[in-house]
């Protein structure tokens, strides 16, 4: 947790509720007036947790950890009334989220404990207000406010910690799916190889062409395993970016043309004239370009039509590879760019992911859009060179 971007956060969000000094003041002058019932509502407040098992479960200590808990709410409702609503206070408040996060006690229980708490302070307050009725309801619209700024650090530190888990389970994921991936990819070469070692072990004379075909299946499928690690080397090695500007449309048809498409597919160019140049790393560029296109190709064994077009999107430059192919099943198109997520009967499945890390590194966008039996369009967004210093 950032405590100054926290601080902000609060500073804002006090803004936002119009929270001024006056509202300051209104605190201090409320807090003689409800002090004496801290600890009566700080007992309504652990008793009514005794009725609820879910939220019950998280205090492990039993009673004197309930006798302890009692002594910080007591706290907490004295730092709320002390008008100090600086950095310290926002992590401190901040904080008591966190912890309840790391207990596990769900965020429903903190909101609706809020809710009790709120309702005990205004009862309170109500039956010790010495002054007129509009002014009863001017300090209710301050205390709550301070309540609902509290509740939103409450809430913040929830959310930080459930994205925080939540990517790190995804990337647990990922992990394994690129490790199962590789076990993928390796098992097939070594299960040949050890097929064909076990013969030359054990064939009795066998024959020089027979063992001259075994050892060739042997170097080729080592072959295969070395093509599975230079792949991962690639990628886990990508080199940082080194942008300058180039002109799209050359590296589209370089590309297109270092690619040697069959003649059953009809390639068109649509870049207009006076487009700007793009800024990125024009090689990087490159291997994406190559991929998207290898995988037009692929999506159409019969031919077909690979469109190759370029356009401004300021202040980006959009580039789009279009093919009339199979196109890709809707519910493979959220995945095809995760590591080793493969639809074909070849190829690793390292290619799309590949392109997207290119991408994202260039400070672009990849994004797809498929129409299984019509089609599939790639679109690349990229940084335009126009107005770069
Ligand atoms: C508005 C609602 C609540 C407030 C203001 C509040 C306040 C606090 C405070 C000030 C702490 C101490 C934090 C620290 O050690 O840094 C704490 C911890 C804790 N709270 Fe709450 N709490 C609330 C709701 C609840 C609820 C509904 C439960 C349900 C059982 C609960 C259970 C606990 C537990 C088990 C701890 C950990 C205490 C420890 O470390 O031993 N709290 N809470």
């Amino acid at each position: 947790m950032d405590s100054e971007r926290l601080f902000a956060r609060y500073r804002e969000l006090q803004r936002y509720v119009e929270w001024t000094e006056e509202d300051v003041q209104a605190i201090h002058a409320i807090r003689p007036l409800i002090e004496a019932s801290f600890p009566e509502l700080v007992e309504d407040f652990y008793e009514e947790i005794q009725r609820h098992p879910d939220a019950l479960k998280v205090i492990t200590g039993g009673q004197e950890q309930i006798e302890r808990l009692k002594g910080t709410l007591v706290n907490w409702l004295k730092e709320l009334f002390s008008g100090q609503y600086d950095e310290d206070y926002v992590v401190r408040r901040w904080q008591i989220g966190y912890r309840h996060v790391q207990i596990g006690l769900d965020q429903v229980y903190t909101n609706a404990a809020l809710s009790r708490l709120r309702r005990g302070l205004m009862r309170a307050l109500e039956q010790n207000w010495p002054a007129t009725l509009q002014e009863l309801l001017d300090a209710r619209r301050t205390l709550n406010t301070l309540l609902d700024l509290d509740l939103a650090l409450i809430e913040d530190a929830y959310q930080s910690e459930h994205m925080f888990r939540q990517q790190a389970t995804e990337r647990l994921a990922l992990i394994g799916q690129v490790a199962g991936g590789i076990a993928h990819e390796l098992r097939n070469p070594l299960n040949v190889i050890k097929t064909s070692v076990f013969y030359l072990l054990n064939a009795r004379n066998p024959s020089p062409d027979k063992t001259a075909k075994h050892l060739e299946r042997i170097e080729k499928q080592v072959g295969t395993a070395d093509e599975v690690i230079v792949a991962l080397t690639n990628f886990a090695k990508m080199a940082l970016p080194v942008p300058a500007p180039f002109d799209v449309e050359t590296h589209l048809k370089k590309v297109a043309d270092e690619a040697e498409l069959p003649e059953s597919i009809q390639v068109t160019y649509d870049c207009p004239a006076g487009l700007p140049p793009a800024l990125a790393d024009a090689s990087q560029i490159d291997i994406v370009l190559g991929n998207l296109i290898r995988n037009a190709r692929e999506a159409m064994p019969h031919g077909g039509t690979l469109r190759l077009a370029a356009e401004p999107d300021d202040p980006f430059l959009q580039i789009t590879v279009a093919d009339t192919g199979n196109g890709i099943a809707t519910e493979a198109l959220p995945r095809i760019m995760e590591p080793f997520y493969s639809t074909k009967a070849r190829g690793i499945g390292l290619g799309l992911a590949m392109a997207k890390a290119i991408i994202d590194k260039n400070d672009g966008r990849l994004s797809v859009e498929s129409e299984p039996g019509r089609g599939t369009t790639f679109t690349i967004q990229l940084r335009s060179a126009v107005g770069e210093p």
